[in-house]
Formats: structure tokens, C-alpha cells, sequence
């Protein structure tokens, strides 16, 4: 007979598979060699010669994005494209930023599970499972929560002050899929919206207008 513990050595490589984010490397680091053309998985390396301590440090989270548009949000990334000495490591980082009121709106990082840490303000933070299921509640300063990866999730800012919360991913490039935009900001058939949302043709041209 099968021991639990042996079914967990037997089954842990299967489980190792299953929650891989992006690929382990084979090398200390890979610092992206951001002039050469992305290849399959990642950038090609900078010679390890080349390469120095300001390839591990990024600056480009010391000041907001600009919260002064419809959202009233802001986000600012460090991915592999802004912050070369991720690549290959399976890690990215993002500083978001909220006026009162302001929303990151619905949206996925199809490959990177993210947590976030709350710096300041109050957000009423959740996401949606692929049953629609609901996880949500207000979080505040110093609170961290969970959006597992690819699921639907936003954060909208419920204080009365500006917000700022810094969150990282498990992936250096886990992209950034907005769900009003992919769908409404893209030139999909009037007709595939209509019969999605149950819409009249003159609101799909609407939210086409807001998105595009
Ligand atoms: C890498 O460093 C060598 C000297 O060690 C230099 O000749 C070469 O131009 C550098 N390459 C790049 C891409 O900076
Ligand atoms: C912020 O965005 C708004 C709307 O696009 C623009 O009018 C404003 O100039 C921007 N502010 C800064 C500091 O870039
Ligand atoms: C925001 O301001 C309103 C009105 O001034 C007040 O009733 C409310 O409690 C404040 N909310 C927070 C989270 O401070």
C-alpha cells in the first residue's frame, strides 16, 4: 500500500510542473541585452563581463504614474522591457498609484500570479475565479493579498486620500490584459458584442468610442 508521503515524493515533481511560473534558469542571472531581439522565452543575455550592479538596481519606481486621467489611476511597471536584469529570474515588480475614487479597472496578467502590499490609502481590492466566484474586501496600509494568476481582479480606491501600493509578480513579462479594453478597444464584430453583453448596436458603438 501507498503511504501519503510516498504519494507526495512520487507526486511532487507533477506539482513542481503545475506551478512553475516562467522557466528556471540555467545561470546565475541574464541581465536582457535589450538591443537583440527577444527570442522564445526571454531576451538573450549581456555578457556576464558586461554586466554591472546598476543592471540589478531600478529607479523607475520612485515617483507616480500620472493619476490624472479618467481612471484616476496609474500604473508603472518593472518588467523585463524596463528592468533588463529580471530576465530569466521569474520576477516583476509594479508601483501603482490612486487618486480618491481611482480604479485600476478588471483586468489579467495571463502568466504571473501577483501580491500586492498596500503603502498607503485603503482599496477595495478582489478578483473573480474561473467558477465566479468572489474574494473581496476593503484592505489597507500594510495589508497584502493574493490574485492568483490569470484571474480577474482590479482595485479601486476607497479612502479619501491618494493610495499607493507596490505589487509583484511571478513572472518578467506576466502581461497586463484590461477586459473593457480587450473588448471594446478592439475592432471586434458590433455583432459578437451585442450578443455577449445583450446590447443594443448604439451601446456597443458607445463603449467602442470610450475604448478605442
Ligand atoms: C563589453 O565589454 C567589452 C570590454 O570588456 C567592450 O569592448 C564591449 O564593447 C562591451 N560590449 C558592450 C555591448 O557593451
Ligand atoms: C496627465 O494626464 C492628463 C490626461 O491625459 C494630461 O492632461 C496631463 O497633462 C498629464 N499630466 C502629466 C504631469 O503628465
Ligand atoms: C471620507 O470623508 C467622509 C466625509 O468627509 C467621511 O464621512 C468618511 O468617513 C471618510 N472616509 C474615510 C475612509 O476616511
Amino acid at each position: 500500500m501507498i503511504t501519503l508521503l510516498q504519494l507526495l515524493v512520487i507526486a511532487a515533481p507533477i506539482f513542481q510542473v503545475i506551478t512553475a511560473s516562467d522557466p528556471d534558469p540555467l545561470q546565475d542571472f541574464c541581465v536582457a541585452d535589450l538591443t537583440k531581439d527577444l527570442t522564445l522565452n526571454g531576451y538573450p543575455c549581456k555578457r556576464a563581463a558586461n554586466t554591472t550592479t546598476e543592471d540589478f538596481i531600478f529607479s523607475g519606481l520612485r515617483n507616480s504614474g500620472n493619476t490624472s486621467v479618467p481612471t484616476g489611476a496609474a500604473a508603472v511597471f518593472g518588467f523585463v522591457q524596463d528592468y533588463p536584469g529580471l530576465n530569466t529570474l521569474g520576477l516583476g515588480i509594479a508601483r501603482l498609484d490612486w487618486a480618491p475614487g481611482g480604479l485600476i479597472p478588471p483586468h489579467t496578467h495571463p502568466r504571473g500570479s501577483e501580491i500586492i502590499y498596500v503603502v498607503k490609502g485603503s482599496l477595495y481590492a478582489g478578483f473573480v475565479t474561473t467558477q465566479n466566484q468572489l474574494f473581496a474586501r476593503v484592505i489597507s496600509k500594510g495589508d497584502v493579498m493574493i490574485f492568483p494568476r490569470g484571474l480577474i481582479h482590479w482595485q479601486l480606491n476607497v479612502g479619501n486620500t491618494t493610495a499607493m501600493a507596490i505589487v509583484t509578480l511571478d513572472s518578467q513579462s506576466p502581461g497586463f490584459q484590461l477586459i473593457a479594453n480587450s473588448m471594446f478597444g478592439s475592432d471586434i464584430l458590433d455583432e459578437v458584442l451585442v450578443k455577449t453583453f445583450f446590447i443594443d448596436e448604439n451601446a456597443v458603438r458607445q463603449l467602442k468610442a470610450t475604448f478605442s
